[in-house]
């Protein structure tokens, strides 16, 4: 059975921060959207990123002054992260995203948080729609007073068809990824294939992982549902993101 940790450990997270052109263009990027959606803490000033990655957006929270728990199942890309976080005030967790209010409850117990993320189709990682549901439910019973809950992520519900599934990631001239996508009815088979060349012999690694099909449409009726008001969206090359606040 593919697993999402099991499939970072073997392909992805080895070419995860140079598919997105390196470590620095994706905190420029990150330091751009955060200052662009006006992400400044407030109060604690406390931010959890679920599904932190190799950092792209604990490192650039951390810089405005956030005090960031980063969750992540992979641990090469907590050591990427750390190794770009010196001084930054990052407690990189590694550990199941949907466990979140256990971290939190012993780190930092009675504390909630000003912001909460979970970005770049992290969300649609999990096992099913029930699971996104209960994190979406947790977040908002974790944040603080006009908290912010910001996501990202591709509405996969419309389906590419024949060619259109082979997907070019990546290329240069020692690493060439390629993407090619199956559909099945509540997810998406994505089988990432890696060729790297090493001392001049080419290496091929392949892996699948499942993400879920969960429509834009459906994730705003969930925030809405479980008491979070959409504040803000913009579309960033292909990704929405949503910003939502706790107002009640
Ligand atoms: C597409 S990456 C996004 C990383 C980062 N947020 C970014 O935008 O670059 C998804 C990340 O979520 C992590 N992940 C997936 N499912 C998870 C889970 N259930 N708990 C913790 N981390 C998870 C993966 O290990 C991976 O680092």
């Amino acid at each position: 059975m593919a697993t999402v940790k099991a499939h970072y450990e073997s392909v992805l997270s080895d070419v995860y921060s140079w598919m997105f052109g390196g470590m620095e263009q994706g905190l420029s990027r990150n330091r751009a959207l955060f200052k662009e959606l006006g992400l400044e803490p407030v109060s604690q000033g406390l931010a959890i990123d679920l599904g932190a990655g190799c950092g792209f957006q604990s490192i650039p929270l951390a810089e405005l002054g956030y005090q960031v728990m980063a969750i992540d199942l992979d641990d090469k890309l907590l050591q990427e992260m750390s190794a770009h976080a010196d001084g930054l005030n990052i407690e990189p967790v590694q550990g199941n995203l949907c466990d979140f209010p256990a971290f939190l409850a012993n780190t930092y117990p009675e504390k909630k948080s000003d912001l909460i993320i979970c970005m770049t189709d992290t969300l649609l990682h999990l096992d099913s729609a029930e699971q996104v549901k209960q994190v979406i439910s947790d977040v908002r019973n974790h944040l603080s007073q006009k908290g912010k809950f910001v996501l990202s992520f591709r509405d996969l519900s419309f389906e590419l068809l024949e060619l259109a599934r082979f997907i070019p990631v990546k290329s240069d001239e020692n690493t060439v990824f390629t993407c090619f996508l199956e559909y099945e009815k509540e997810k998406v088979k994505v089988h990432d294939l890696v060729n790297k060349r090493v001392n001049d012999e080419w290496h091929f690694y392949k892996s699948f992982y499942y993400k879920l099909r969960l429509s834009e449409q459906w994730i705003k009726q969930v925030l809405q549902e479980c008491g979070l008001t959409l504040i803000a969206e913009k579309n960033q090359n292909g990704m929405l993101v949503i910003v939502a606040e706790l107002s009640v």
